[in-house]
């Protein structure tokens, strides 16, 4: 099978997509920007100097691509790694990006997109709604600390997707070259606003989670003093502003088609992550 290089391999979607990638036994890289410990199977690779990119790629058939979040550059950190694989001869790339980038042409995420569409390489984009691991990760202290989820999104709707089946469907289109050149706007089955994810949860771990529907300057003051960088701060409250707008509403039947079965639902994940939310 493919040696496959996977950027951003210990986090949320990479993890997953690793695990899947293994199953289906190809021999895969994970990149790294921390110290490599298993040189074997780790490479290291910063996206934000550059550092390792000609050696990543080596030998390399295809790789999964992603822009750590906190950065706002998302192009100046994936179009050197799209030269670099086009350089080693790598044969695919999938991007993710998010849905929405390609809303907006100067958008950074947008630009690597681009830069990947003219790259001559074989190609995925995948754009991901808001995930449903949010709730245990970015939204978790409200949650844990006061019983709520506090955004700025009124009632406005988001197909929210398990981010298990956005690596599932990587991992389905890093092992067929069926989909091969297409792109792919990655959602839920259903759109729910925040009171409808609340209720989900609580139901889930028998005590009653709320949402807070908070004004945008709250969610900077807590997000800047959680240490966030300012610009990375304007960024999420950009397109938390988009969700407000409605623009996180819509269902696409991507994950049906890459995968062949519906999108895991929110009461799925609430089951199979109850135990972040022990602490409420
Ligand atoms: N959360 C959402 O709702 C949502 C929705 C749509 C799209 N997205 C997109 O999803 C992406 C994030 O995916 P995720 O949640 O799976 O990521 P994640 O869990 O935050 O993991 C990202 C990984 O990137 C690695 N990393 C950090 N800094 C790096 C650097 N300078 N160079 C290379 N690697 C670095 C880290 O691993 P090491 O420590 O090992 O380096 C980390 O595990 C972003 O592009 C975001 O825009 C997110």
């Amino acid at each position: 099978m493919a040696k496959t290089l996977v950027i951003g391999a210990n986090g949320t979607v990479g993890s997953e997509l690793v695990r899947l990638l293994g199953e289906k036994g190809h021999q895969v890289l994970k990149a790294t920007s921390k110290p490599v410990t298993d040189p074997a199977r780790e490479v290291h690779v910063n996206l934000a100097t550059g550092a390792g990119l000609p050696q990543a790629f080596e030998g390399v058939e295809q790789a999964f691509l992603l822009a750590p979040p906190g950065f706002t550059n998302q192009d100046e950190m994936l179009n050197p790694a799209i030269d670099a694989a086009k350089a080693k001869g790598v044969r695919k790339v999938v991007l993710m990006t998010a849905m929405g980038a390609n809303a907006d042409e100067s958008a950074p995420m947008r630009k690597a997109e681009v830069h990947l569409l003219n790259s001559g390489l074989a190609y995925n984009i995948i754009r991901p709604n808001w995930f449903m691991q949010n709730f245990n990760t970015f939204w978790i202290h409200g949650i844990l600390e006061q019983g709520k989820i506090f955004l700025p999104v009124a009632q406005a709707k988001g197909s929210f997707i398990d981010a298990r089946d956005i690596s599932a469907v990587a991992a389905q289109l890093l092992s067929s070259n069926t989909f091969d050149n297409q792109e792919f706007d990655l959602t839920g089955g259903v759109a729910l606003n925040h009171d409808e994810v609340a209720n989900v949860i609580s139901a889930e771990i028998g005590r009653s989670i709320t949402f807070e529907d908070i004004p945008p300057e709250v969610l900077r003051g807590g997000l800047l003093q959680a240490g966030l960088p300012a610009d990375y701060v304007e960024f999420l409250l950009l397109i938390l502003g988009y969700f407000k707008a409605g623009y996180s509403e819509r269902t696409t039947d991507a994950v049906q088609t890459v995968l062949g079965r519906a999108p895991r639902t929110l009461a799925q994940y609430a089951k199979d992550y109850r135990a972040a939310w022990a602490g409420a």
